[in-house]
């Protein structure tokens, strides 16, 4: 069985190595993203292997159908980039993964709270400059913060119970599918509570039509003076230009942003030698309550590990039986 992979980093080469060897699957190797310009490369493969990053619209569908790939599958646990809706016309059946590892993203999500109330970003600019003040950095303690988490599946069921460990006022919880076990760290409420009693809010959504721009001015409005945003979810969960004004106004205290609705040109490119033209991203970077990382709380080796082993073990599982127990649109 053939496989190609695509946008396929370094480190994750002696994976593919080592877990094609373990599947019987042989692994061509793309470095570049997935698009309309390269998926032709995947003719005369059993099936593809690409990331949330890639291009998976109706073009590329297409294509994949006319050379007679049937099942493809994500390395990601977000498939916001696939047209579910043409695969499904098109008999394409997809796989992800769904759980490589939720304490990546939910521990990068205590770091980033911790960062922002502890101003551990502004800390660090200064000493490289060798400044060595503390003036004007006083920080805020999680004791003393009612902590909202959006989004409760496993990612969020983590993050629920990571805070549970720091014994913040209160942690209050969103997710239209309420666990009973949760229930014994932190309390099921409306959005609306979390907007009016949260301190800090993090988001844990997938983007679907519900999510898109759900921090927004209307909602921003309803948060508590001085709020602190964390999204390691998905850029276009936050409408970045109300975000932007909320912070310079100081609606928002600050803002934690792993990923963001215009990254695709920027993150994971070196771009240091470049003026950034996309203004919103500039200003983001500019401000000294925003901390911006290139979408890498996924990014463990744990993760990437599990990442690599379950798409093969997915890959394998349609070949040999026309199914998969990660499968999407079954
Ligand atoms: C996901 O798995 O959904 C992610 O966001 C990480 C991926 C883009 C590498």
């Amino acid at each position: 069985m053939r496989v190609v992979a695509y946008a396929v980093r370094d480190d994750e080469i002696p994976l593919f190595d080592k877990w094609g060897k373990h599947y019987n699957i042989e692994v061509t190797i793309a470095k570049e993203n997935l698009n309309e310009n390269n998926i032709q490369m995947a003719s005369g493969f059993d099936s593809i292997i690409f990331l949330a990053e890639d291009t998976m619209n109706k073009n590329v569908l297409d294509k994949i159908k006319s050379m007679n790939i049937n099942y493809i599958v994500s390395r990601s646990v977000g498939v916001d980039n696939v047209d579910f809706a043409h695969a499904n016309k098109l008999g394409i059946k997809v796989a992800n993964i769904p759980g490589y590892s939720p304490n990546s993203v939910s521990e990068y999500a205590l770091l980033s709270t911790l960062a922002l109330l502890r101003k551990y970003n502004l800390y660090i600019k200064r000493v490289q400059m060798q400044d060595f003040r503390i003036k004007g950095l006083i920080a805020k303690e999680i004791r003393n913060q009612v902590i909202g988490v959006v989004g409760a599946g496993r990612i969020g069921s983590l993050t629920v119970q990571h805070f549970a460990g720091f014994f913040p006022k209160k942690i209050f919880v969103f997710d239209n599918f309420q666990k009973d076990e949760l229930k014994k760290y932190a309390e099921y409420v409306s959005m609306d509570e979390i907007y009016k009693e949260c301190d800090v809010i993090i988001y844990h959504v997938p983007l679907i039509e519900e999510t898109k721009y759900l921090i927004c001015k209307k909602n921003i409005d309803k948060m508590k003076n001085g709020v602190f945003i964390i999204n390691v979810s998905r850029g276009k969960v936050m409408n970045t230009a109300d975000v932007i004004d909320a912070l310079k106004s100081g609606k928002i205290g600050g803002a934690a942003i792993d990923v963001y609705e215009n990254e695709l040109p920027y993150f994971r490119f070196d771009k240091r030698e470049t003026f950034i033209e996309d203004d919103m991203l500039r200003e983001l970077l500019s401000l000294p309550n925003v901390i911006v990382t290139p979408h890498a709380a996924f990014y463990t080796d744990e993760a990437a590990s599990n990442m690599v082993s379950v798409s093969l073990k997915n890959a394998r599982e349609f070949y040999d039986t026309g199914n998969c127990s990660n499968i999407i649109n079954g």
